[in-house]
Formats: structure tokens, sequence, C-alpha cells
């Protein structure tokens, strides 16, 4: 009866021990003391020898049921504690990729092996990039660079370009107006020219400065138009100031950025804020001058106008045109980008295809 009494006390303090155990070592040091070589359960099935043998049998076989119960709770302890030892190591190398995770360890260590290979990274359109060559030639070439408002007023976009209300000249520009002040004050700017306007009211001559930035015209889109397109301006204002120096600019500029291979040419026309105008034209880049749909069959592409500043324009803007000669250009972006490149039809710029343009 003693040994049996024992027997309880030996079982409750051996599951006592084995659900206590915290970690897998911890357990199976529970398990040796529960029902090992040297446990007490051990210590009791060598007591058996002293008995007789009904005694012994009976008592044997509740031994034994003891021995596989502590067993049983044992496995369960074990599983339970590879469970959550499994949880804590997939939390621990869980993988994070939000992006104020990965900044953060890429500062505290190497990164954990990516599942998959790095998302490929994109690079600028080919507009942007044709805008910043740009960029990098003028400013070599000693100019400035300029911006000015996409959202303009009719004084900088029209009048003080010498085109007044109801000009003809107005016509050339089919105008997106937008919904502000009085109808049709206000605009989306239909080319690069007003500011122009904007340098020569905030400042004095000398000027040298190019100006790159979007326009926007109601023009159906066709192989050479696009509604929304860019422009880069050029305004040089100082003394003594002639044609020649705008032909050499354009030139030198022509040269910088085709290279030697292509032609260009000064054709004589009209722009309301320069007098002498003229229009500049490079060789078509698809059919190479001999004329297909890109040039309408010329052989040549116009790129934009150019001119002397008109006096008409300086008097706008209160500078002395007795003093003062300046000439001015605006050239198309898109066209240029499109001149180098060969692409023959501009709406590719707008469409955003990836094949496309991942080829620039
Ligand atoms: N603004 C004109 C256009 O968009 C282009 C232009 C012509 C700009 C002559 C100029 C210039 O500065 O002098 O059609």
């Amino acid at each position: 009866m003693s040994e049996l009494s024992s027997l309880e006390q030996v079982e409750e303090q051996g599951r006592a021990r084995l659900l206590a155990a915290s970690s897998l070592e911890a357990l199976a040091v529970a398990a040796t003391q529960a029902y090992g070589k040297r446990s007490q359960l051990a210590a009791l099935t060598a007591q058996l020898r002293g008995l007789t043998p009904d005694e012994r049998r009976s008592l044997g076989q509740e031994i034994q049921a003891v021995r596989a119960r502590l067993e049983a709770v044992a496995a369960e302890r074990k599983a339970q504690l590879e469970a959550s030892q499994a949880q804590r190591q997939a939390r621990s190398e869980r993988l994070d990729l939000t992006e104020a995770s990965s900044l953060a360890s890429a500062r505290s260590g190497p990164l954990a092996e990516p599942l998959s290979p790095p998302a490929p990274r994109g690079h600028l359109h080919l507009v942007t990039q044709v805008r910043e060559e740009l960029e990098d030639i003028f400013v070599s070439m000693g100019f400035e660079v300029a911006e000015g408002p996409e959202a303009e007023d009719d004084w900088h976009n029209f009048e003080a370009l010498n085109m007044p209300p109801h000009h003809p000249a107005r016509g050339m520009f089919d105008t997106f107006y937008l919904k502000a002040g009085q109808p049709e004050s206000v605009l989306l700017r239909t080319h690069t020219s007003p500011v122009q306007i904007r340098l020569m009211e905030s400042r004095r001559p000398p000027i040298y400065a190019v100006v790159p930035g979007r326009c926007y015209r109601r023009d159906t889109p066709d192989a050479r138009h696009i509604p929304v397109f860019h422009q880069v301006e050029a305004l040089v204002v100082d003394e003594g100031i002639s044609m020649a120096h705008l032909a050499g600019t354009i030139e030198a500029f022509t040269k910088a950025f085709f290279g030697p291979g292509r032609h260009a040419r000064l054709r004589p026309s009209f722009f309301p804020f320069t007098e002498p105008s003229a229009e500049f034209d490079v060789t078509c880049w698809v059919c190479g001058g001999a004329g297909c749909r890109t040039c309408s069959g010329s052989g040549w592409v116009e790129l934009g106008g150019c001119g002397m500043v008109d006096p008409a324009v300086f008097a706008a803007v209160g500078v002395d045109a007795e003093r003062y000669t300046g000439f001015a250009w605006g050239f198309g972006i898109d066209r240029l980008a499109a001149a180098r490149t060969g692409l023959a039809d501009l709406r590719e710029l707008l469409y955003n295809d990836v094949r496309f343009l991942n080829q620039f």
C-alpha cells in the first residue's frame, strides 16, 4: 500500500516536472528524473524483487502504467515545445519586404538572401534624357537654365510677345484655356516664349538663358504633333548681338547634339516676336531626305523657330532697343529626341509602353 501511495506521488511529481519544462533540453532532464534509470520510479521497480509473485505482478503493472503515462506527457510536451520553437524560428527568419524595415536591416547588417531576383530598375524617359543633355550643352556654352509656369496669362503668352487680342498670329496656337479669372485670360502655355518676357521683366540685360519646359496645344495628334510637348527656348539679350550670333550658336548646337553627319538649315519665316525670323530644319531622320510620311515628302523636318527679338517685345518689357539687341529660339525637344533616335511617330513618347521606352 505504501508503494502505491508513493507511486502516485512519483507520478504527480514527474508530471509536474515534465509540464514545467520550458525547453527541449529542460524536458530531457525532467524525463530522466521522472522515469530514467536513477529515477524514483526505477527505484520502486527495483523493490519489486522483494515482493510475492502476485504483488510483483500487480505493482509491476501499476509501475508500467505510470511510466507509460509519464512518457505520453513527455511526448505531448515535446510536441508543444517543438511547435513554438518552429514558430520562433519562422518569425526570426521572416523577410520583411516593406521599405522601412529593409532600410533598417540594410543598415544593421547583411540582408537575407532575396527570394526572387531584384526588380528591374527604371530609367529616365527619353525626352527627359534629351532635355538634360540639351541643358548640359547650353550650360557648357555659357547659358543659364531658367524655368517658368505652365499655367500662363494672356499677357505673357501672347500680348507681350507682340500678339495683341485678335492678332491673326494667335491662330497658330490652338490654345487650351483654364477656367480662372476672366474668360480666356488664363491658359496652358502654348510655347516656352512667355518665359522670355518673365526673364526680361525680372532683370536687366545681359541675358543668356535657355528654358526647357512642357507646352500644350489643342492639336490633333499625328506622327509630328502631340498636344503635350516640350520646347527649349533660348534668349540672348546684350549689346551688339546680331543674326550672325544666332546662326553661329545654332550651328554649334547642331554639331554638339547631332554630331557631324546631320544637315540643318535656316529658312526665312515669320513670328510676331522676332524680326527677321527663321525656321530651323534638319534632314528627315526617317528617309534621310528622300521624302516620306514623317516629313510630308519634303525631306526636311522643322525643329523650331528663331529670330532677332522684335523691338515691340523689348518695348513691352522696357528694354532699351536702341542699346540692346537679342536673338531667341524655341525648338521642340520631342522632335530633337525623335531626330536623334530615328523615331517615326511622336505619339510613341506618350504611350508609356516599357517595351518602347526600354530601348533608350
Ligand atoms: N514660340 C514659337 C513656337 O512655339 C517658336 C519660336 C519662334 C520661339 C521664334 C522663339 C522665336 O523664341 O524667336 O512656334
